[in-house]
């Protein structure tokens, strides 16, 4: 047990109390985030004349060391020794170096350490998970570009309601992740101050360049209060909640799909490569990728509820409580890039059953309002040809057939206003055709919107 902190205590540390109050065995992820904030660290006091520039070379190089040996395998974290993966870094350093290695600390405190730390991870973490939002719109963009003309019934309450395009629905995930893409931004740009040099809660009495540190990191600034530097997760917060509402939206998507790829739909094939079969029913083949994500979401809610629920009610500044904040981070962020890259990967290989979308979105009436809509053209009013329609619907329903198998003395009997026009004005096309307000179906609509996202993703490269 290499301890940094033993000068003070006359007892060795319980052995189970160590391993409790450890966290090397997940914070281990963040060495060369640790490795990196110590290099500027050491840079800023060289410059600042509070080490010579020779103790800074000597560190520099023990540290680039340590995080050489560390990737190649020559050097192994032996979690039972250190208890966090910033004990590590320093303990080895001076088992290495000597003496000039226990400077690296000066003016720094692991409280502003692994509130540096954390930050560098997540941001690079934001950029990695908008490079996969990324990767899912242009996916869900060619589908939408190659089916503006292919139909399929459009749904309310699950019920068959109007008849929409694929490009049209894929269209809506669209607009999902991209206001998912633009949170990213968002959080990347609100988090992006550094907290070094804030030290244990009061900063230091050493002269720290902060702003030069914050430069060195590629950070917008230093951060501007040093009790609020070490105790704020609120990037973090926001970050899992984003990561939360992505969940939401591919969960949404993927119940969508399941169903899809249903018997009683058969809208869709999954591609072999992302299905599974059963262990007893020759006969299956399971969405199981898509059931996953969406059983999953319910883990990243979890690991939101849970930093906010550490969070609340912590005084100020740095509580042991916020070494919580890492698993339930990890988890989420593992998680959400691991359903990203697989959902789009299931999407890309995913086929439509073009004839048997067209067929569903002909049945189940989904015409009906553009035969009310034709009767208000020819001088009836909305509301009453709404009960012409209504009718005409429940006399369908009766004989079993559908609006435009009636012949025009069946439809005449009903509404004299009915002419030969009418079979045109409920065909499956002019019901789509002519839906062309901004964000309707119509192809004519729905490409100009194409276009417009297209140029969205050309205009808007990953962060950072
Ligand atoms: N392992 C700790 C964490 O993750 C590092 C900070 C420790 N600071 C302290 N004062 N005990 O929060």
């Amino acid at each position: 047990m290499a301890q940094l902190w033993g000068g003070r205590f006359t007892k060795e540390t319980d052995r189970m109390v160590y391993d409790f109050n450890a966290s090397i065995g997940f914070d281990k992820r963040l060495i060369s985030q640790d490795i990196e904030g110590s290099i500027a660290h050491v840079s800023m006091l060289a410059k600042q004349g509070i080490l010579t520039d020779s103790e800074k070379n000597l560190i520099l190089k023990g540290l680039k060391e340590i995080s050489e040996d560390v990737k190649s395998g020559t050097l192994v974290i032996d979690e039972s020794k250190y208890e966090d993966i910033h004990s590590f870094v320093e303990a080895t350093l001076i088992a290495r170096i000597g003496d000039t290695g226990k400077k690296l600390h000066t003016g720094r405190s692991r409280n502003d350490q692994v509130a540096l730390d954390m930050r560098l991870y997540t941001r690079e973490q934001v950029k990695e998970t908008d490079a996969l939002l990324k990767a899912l719109l242009e996916a869900i963009l060619a589908t939408m570009e190659e089916n503006t003309e292919t139909f399929m019934p459009g749904f309310t309450h699950l019920q068959k309601a109007q008849p929409i395009t694929l490009a049209h629905h894929y269209g809506a995930y669209f607009e999902m992740f991209k206001r998912d893409r633009q949170r990213m931004t968002d959080i990347y740009r609100r988090m992006n101050y550094c907290p070094l040099g804030a030290g244990a809660l009061a900063g230091t009495t050493y002269p720290l360049d902060r702003e030069y540190s914050a430069e060195l990191m590629g950070f917008d600034g230093p951060t501007l209060n040093s009790m609020d530097s070490v105790a704020d997760r609120d990037y973090l917060i926001e970050f899992l909640a984003a990561l939360a509402t992505i969940m939401m939206h591919l969960s949404r998507f993927s119940e969508e799909i399941i169903i899809w790829n249903s018997n009683e739909y058969q809208f869709v094939e999954i591609d072999d490569a992302y299905s599974t079969g059963s262990s007893i029913m020759p006969q299956k083949k399971n969405p199981d990728i898509a059931e996953l994500v969406r059983g999953k979401t319910g883990r990243v809610y979890g690991d939101l509820m849970s930093l906010l629920t550490t969070m609340k009610g912590l005084p100020l500044a740095y509580n042991k409580d916020m070494q919580e904040d890492k698993e339930v981070a990890f988890d989420a962020m593992d998680t959400v890039k691991d359903c990203l890259t697989l959902f789009t990967g299931m999407i890309r290989t995913m086929k439509f059953k073009k004839e048997r979308m067209a067929v569903s979105a002909m049945n189940g009436f989904t015409n009906a309002t553009d035969a009310a809509d034709y009767l208000v053209g020819k001088g009836v009013p909305f509301r009453d040809a709404h009960g012409i329609i209504g009718k005409l619907v429940l006399y369908c329903i009766e004989k079993n057939t559908s609006i435009d198998a009636l012949s025009l003395n069946e439809l005449k009997e009903i509404s004299d206003k009915f002419e030969d026009d009418i079979y045109d004005a409920v065909s499956l096309k002019t019901c789509v055709n002519k839906r062309l307000t901004i964000g309707a179906p119509g192809p004519e609509a729905m490409r100009k919107v194409i276009e417009q996202n297209k140029k969205y993703l050309a205009e808007n490269e990953i962060i950072g």
